[in-house]
């Protein structure tokens, strides 16, 4: 249970040797400064808007049913990180809260640059939960903000794991980066909507920034306490189905007639291979030291997307 904190007895920034530069988080946060500082609201889509107009009406449904879905989910995400701010902050671990702020600022944008492209591109004002699949209801409705707001009263090790293997690993590592990766290969092969390829081509980089501080979390968490591997394991395993329902559900909707040369097998090949690469990596931190995890951790993520 959380015991309100109520005066502080040192500040880390003004004791002795208190601050780490070069913690992992600082790291990443130098990182966060220099490339995820762009503009959702200086991305021209004049060219989109007018792609818009000439595409098909299926091509214009699946166009906006992939926008949905990134929209509710980086409106989801950044509802729901906080809880794991505040469990941060309470373990006074300054450098990784410094770089959540970061992330949680990256996320806001998302949901600006998502937000924009539905008023100025696809002029959608109607509601458009028809899309969200139930597959991506349970996750992105009830699976991602449990896991996290059940740390405002449990800040266990194991909560925290299990809230960050929904939030980083599947959420962000699976589906977003599936997602991303999808549309940004579909439009871009097919020579359409430059100023969404040239958005999603942002998030990704900050999206791995994003699963790099998970990985190191968790990696950490893993390390620290001996019953929380068991824990990772089962999460990701209960919820491998979900995620992958989430791609099948897309393609499903079009019953085989997917434009922009999208297939599933494609797809869903790649969401696996997300998701095999990210449990062999948690699994490699079991054998890991405290100290190779603080030094390798912002390492492998991010050198895929620069
Ligand atoms: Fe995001
Ligand atoms: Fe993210």
């Amino acid at each position: 249970m959380i015991t309100p904190i109520e005066r502080h007895e040192q500040f880390i920034t003004t004791s002795a040797g208190g601050f780490n530069r070069q913690h992992p988080a600082m790291r990443m946060f130098q990182k966060a400064k220099q490339l995820g500082v762009w503009d959702p609201a200086s991305i021209d889509f004049s060219q989109d808007q007018q792609d818009w107009q000439q595409m098909s009406e299926l091509e214009r449904d699946v166009a906006l049913r992939l926008v949905s879905l990134f929209q509710a989910g980086e409106e989801s995400v950044t509802l729901d990180l906080l809880p794991l701010v505040m469990t941060v902050a309470r373990e006074g671990r300054l450098e990784e809260e410094m770089f959540l702020t970061a992330f949680l600022w990256e996320e806001s944008k998302h949901v600006e640059f998502m937000r924009r492209y539905l008023d100025e591109v696809a002029g959608a004002h109607h509601d458009l939960s028809h899309y969200h699949s139930p597959s991506y209801k349970t996750i992105f409705y009830e699976e991602l903000p449990r896991s996290l707001n059940r740390l405002l009263t449990d800040p266990s090790p194991t909560a925290q794991a299990e809230a960050s293997v929904t939030y980083n690993m599947i959420v962000e590592g699976v589906l977003a980066e599936t997602g991303y990766y999808a549309s940004f290969e579909a439009f871009k092969r097919s020579n359409l909507l430059p100023g969404f390829t040239q958005g999603l081509n942002l998030m990704m980089r900050d999206e791995a920034r994003h699963i790099a501080y998970g990985v190191f979390l968790l990696s950490r968490l893993i390390v620290e306490h001996e019953e929380v591997w068991e824990v990772v394991q089962q999460r990701m395993m209960t919820l491998v189905p979900p995620a992958m329902g989430v791609v099948q559900e897309v393609f499903s909707a079009y019953d085989g007639e997917m434009p922009y040369g999208l297939t599933q097998d494609e797809f869903l090949g790649y969401a696996m291979n997300q998701f095999d690469r990210r449990y062999q990596r948690l699994e490699r931190a079991k054998s890991q030291t405290l100290e190779q995890i603080y030094r390798i951790a912002d390492q492998t993520e991010e050198a895929s997307s620069e």
